[in-house]
């Protein structure tokens, strides 16, 4: 695109903001400029163009504790032989930039140990370590990051020796960037001659690990069910035989993690059925009376929580790719210069970033068996320093689990 295309599109935007400093730049930075504007699609950045996600609601059946209980064994063995035959990966999720826990770097290199080190990436590799000497097999390990962490995270892998793991099952890509803007809808200016991009969210993550070569290498390679899963819960269970076994045994293409609630209205995504379709409810759709709805046993009928942690089967990935997802737009802190031309780092929310989340990609599936984890074990995220969900409440959570810190 020339100047005159690209002060069009600007204007035809109301974007004209991010020439602002345009005289001052060089050549070369007034090409690398343009470059970014030509690629930005500034309808997805339309900040009144929120998708709302309707249809009728209604409570799932989930496979319960005890009923996993009762089948553990025979579950166990179907996983752990998928496992064994290479027909397992795991995918995490690291391109987020938790802002709300405000660490420099990755969040994954944060030490959670108090008298040893001890790294959130490291406890994630430890637990997927012991899958892999249970079933006797590497399994593939495939890392997102995002413009913003990836140099980071491959350097603290490669510094920490990949934590035990094995090189050669580790595989990073890189996931896609959307600008952010101010509550106007303008887009932010990270340097005078670059505008300000964060990570899209992470419901693109199977398009970037397609886009990265990666479906192929791991199709080669015989995979069949992917196990996506946050970088923050440090008592995760990735690739874990019986949520493996349970779903391939259950005939779902997909599956999805879940803890009993631990309040009615505590804040997480529910799994129910959104127009017959497995799909979640986040908590401030859920009405007074959805929230205190009994089922025939007398329990709440919109009881289970998400985790982040979901396993897919290959076939049902492709089948849905191309299916766009609905577009979220999230008020967040955004570094950027301002008019002046002054970098600021702002201390509360000041825009938007526009993300789309892989929870939307339940609801495109055909089945999903819903399975209940225990909270207690498995589910410790850090999202801040203090309070609900952090560092110290993880911390409580490990120790009572068995890990010395
Ligand atoms: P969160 O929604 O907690 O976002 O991510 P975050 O960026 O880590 O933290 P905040 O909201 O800024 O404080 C849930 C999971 O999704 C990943 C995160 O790394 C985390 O594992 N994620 C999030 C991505 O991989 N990419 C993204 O663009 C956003």
């Amino acid at each position: 695109m020339n100047k005159e295309q690209i002060v069009k599109k600007l204007e035809q935007y109301d974007q004209m903001q991010l020439l602002r400093f345009f005289d001052e730049l060089t050549e070369e930075e007034q090409e690398g400029l343009f470059a970014e504007i030509d690629q930005i699609d500034f309808d997805m950045i339309n900040i009144h163009n929120q998708t709302e996600n309707k249809g009728t609601i209604a409570p799932i059946d989930a496979m319960t504790l005890s009923e996993i209980e009762a089948q553990k064994d025979e579950i166990r063995e179907t996983g752990l032989r998928a496992i064994r035959e290479g027909e397992a990966a795991a995918v995490l999720l690291a391109g987020g930039q938790g802002t709300r826990l405000g660490i420099d770097g990755p969040k994954g290199t944060l030490n959670v140990g108090q008298t040893r080190e001890l790294y959130i990436f490291q406890c994630l590799v430890e637990t997927l370590l012991k899958v892999k000497e249970e079933a006797g097999a590497w399994i593939p390990l495939l890392i997102m990051t995002s413009d913003k962490n990836d140099v980071a995270t491959r350097a603290f892998f490669e510094e920490h020796d990949y934590f035990g793991y094995n090189k050669d099952y580790v595989f990073f890509f890189v996931q896609e960037m959307a600008p952010s803007t101010d509550y106007d809808g303008k887009v932010y200016l990270e340097e005078k001659n670059h505008i300000s991009l964060s990570p899209n969210g992470n419901g693109g993550w199977f398009v970037s690990l397609k886009k990265a070569g990666l479906l192929k290498k791991i199709k080669e390679m015989g995979v069949e069910w992917l196990n996506v899963f946050a970088v923050d819960n440090v008592l995760q269970k990735m690739c874990d035989p019986l949520f493996l076994g349970a779903t391939m045994q259950s005939g779902a293409p997909i599956g999805a993690k879940v803890v009993r609630k631990n309040a009615p209205d505590e804040k997480v995504g529910v799994m129910c059925l959104r127009d017959g379709h497995p799909s979640i409810v986040e908590y401030y759709d859920l009405t007074e009376d959805m929230m205190s709805e009994k089922n025939k046993d007398g329990e709440l009928a919109y009881n289970f929580g998400v985790i982040l942690n979901y396993l897919f089967h290959i076939n049902a990935l492709e089948e849905t790719a191309g299916k766009n997802l609905p577009l979220h737009i999230v008020s967040k802190k955004i570094p950027h210069i301002d008019e002046n031309g002054n970098y600021l780092k702002p201390e509360e929310p000041n825009g938007y970033k526009f993300e789309t989340l892989v929870l939307d990609m339940i609801q495109m599936m055909d089945g999903c068996l819903v399975f209940e984890v225990d909270r207690s074990k498995e589910f410790a995220p850090i999202k801040n320093m203090h309070g609900v969900d952090s560092l110290d409440s993880a911390r409580e959570m490990l120790i009572a689990n068995g890990v010395e810190l």
